[in-house]
């Protein structure tokens, strides 16, 4: 089963998909940890995403579409294990491209789009108190509400996209994460 994790900043994607992981042994991909990865390396991709990220804005879609290949390309078991997709797609062309590449490459597609829905005072909240340690370059305000402004533009349109095609499947991401996470299985055993 291929999953997408879908939702804003601070969502709760990254700690929901570790649960997934552990769950059912799936191929994880956070786009985001790639690029902090590149970063911290001091790649060439590392360099273009550095600004950007730390900015709250997005890295260009054939540059993400590109990285997201590669990586699939690098685990062979991926599709075999089922995938699950954290941070991509964010965007219409985004989840287009995944959408060609999965049906050419694998002959596979998305299952369901897992969707976190959570008030905003409360992403806010969560992303200030993990600044607070996690050293990452967009966990500030002025980057937070930047970040929250150009997933309402750019990704909130997948909703719509993914409830046209019968795979969106909403969730109260505002509960403990226990609570949270036994909601997004009784979805997916649906
Ligand atoms: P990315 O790394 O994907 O960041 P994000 O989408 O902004 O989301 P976060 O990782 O901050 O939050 P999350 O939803 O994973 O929540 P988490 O579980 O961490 O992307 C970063 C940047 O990279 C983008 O801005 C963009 O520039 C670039 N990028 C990445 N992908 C891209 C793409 N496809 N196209 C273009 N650009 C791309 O939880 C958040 C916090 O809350 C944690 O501290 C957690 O412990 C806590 N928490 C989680 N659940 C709960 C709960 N239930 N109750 C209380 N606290 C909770
Ligand atoms: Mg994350």
């Amino acid at each position: 089963m291929n999953i997408v994790i879908f939702g804003a900043p601070g969502s709760g994607k990254g700690t929901q998909s570790e649960k997934l992981i552990n769950e059912y042994s799936l191929h994880h991909i956070s786009t985001g940890d790639v690029l902090r990865e590149h970063i911290a390396n001091g790649t060439e991709i590392g360099k273009v995403a550095s600004a950007i990220i730390a900015n709250g804005q997005l890295i260009p879609d054939n540059l993400m579409i590109d990285i997201l290949a590669d990586n699939l390309k690098n685990h062979p078991d991926a599709i075999e294990k089922g995938v699950i997709f954290d941070g991509f797609p964010r965007t219409i062309p985004q989840a287009e491209a995944l959408n060609e590449l999965l049906k050419k490459e694998y002959d596979s597609e998305i299952h369901a789009v897992v969707g976190l829905e959570v008030a905003e005072d409360e992403l806010v909240r969560r992303m200030i108190e993990r600044g607070k340690s996690s050293g990452r370059a967009d966990d500030n305000l002025e980057t937070i509400q930047k970040r929250l402004s150009v997933y309402h533009k750019q990704t909130q349109p997948l909703c719509e996209y993914y409830k046209n095609a019968g795979k969106y499947r909403p969730i109260n991401g505002n509960g403990t994460v226990d609570e949270i996470f036994g909601e997004i299985k009784e979805q997916l055993k649906k």
